[in-house]
């Protein structure tokens, strides 16, 4: 059965999209970062500081490859990171996956995760000018491996049922 899989940087609105969506298409959600913590009973936070990224991303990269084999249809919100480790941006291209793109501007990402960087590690230390300065390089770098999606959808100035309308478009 198909996967839906949402990606996009950090603060680009998977999990609230995915949620919605979710609801809409009456398909379960399972975001990838809370399937990893259930799985290892520890929190992405301290994976990253107890074991380090490398352990996180080939973790990652199991557990995306696990979601991606389950029998049933379900919706699937990848890490900000997923698409750009492992062979994890060949997966988006699968016959059995739908890959949409939620794509941000930086003032955009900038604006949303300065409220929300705790639980973030790779940003949690960061003042609001290095945030910006970090995720514009980020975001270039990052950006072959979400462009390898099927899709992409803006989300800037769009509200969230906006954005699940044109994902809606995308799917009918
Ligand atoms: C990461 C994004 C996070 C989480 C981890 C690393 C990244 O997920 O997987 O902190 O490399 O961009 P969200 O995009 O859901 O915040």
């Amino acid at each position: 059965m198909k996967k839906i899989v949402l990606l996009g940087y950090m603060g680009c609105g998977k999990s609230t999209i995915a949620k919605e969506l979710s609801k809409k298409l009456e398909i379960p959600f399972i975001d990838l970062d809370e399937f990893i913590e259930k799985k290892v009973k520890m929190t992405i936070k301290t994976i990253f500081a107890d074991k380090g990224e490398i352990y996180f991303r080939k973790l990652e990269h199991e557990c995306f490859v696990e979601l991606l084999n389950f029998p049933e249809a379900i919706i699937i919100g990848l890490g900000g990171g997923t698409p750009c480790y492992a062979n994890n941006h060949e997966l988006l291209k699968g016959d059995n996956v739908l890959s949409i793109y939620l794509k941000a501007s930086i003032d955009t990402l900038v604006e949303r995760l300065s409220l929300n960087k705790s639980n973030r590690p790779l940003i949690a230390n960061k003042n609001d000018d290095e945030m910006k300065e970090f995720i514009a390089t980020h975001l270039f770098e990052r950006s072959f491996y979400y462009n390898q999606a099927q899709h992409s959808v803006a989300v800037d100035q769009r509200t969230i049922e906006e954005t699940v309308e044109d994902i809606l478009k995308i799917l009918a």
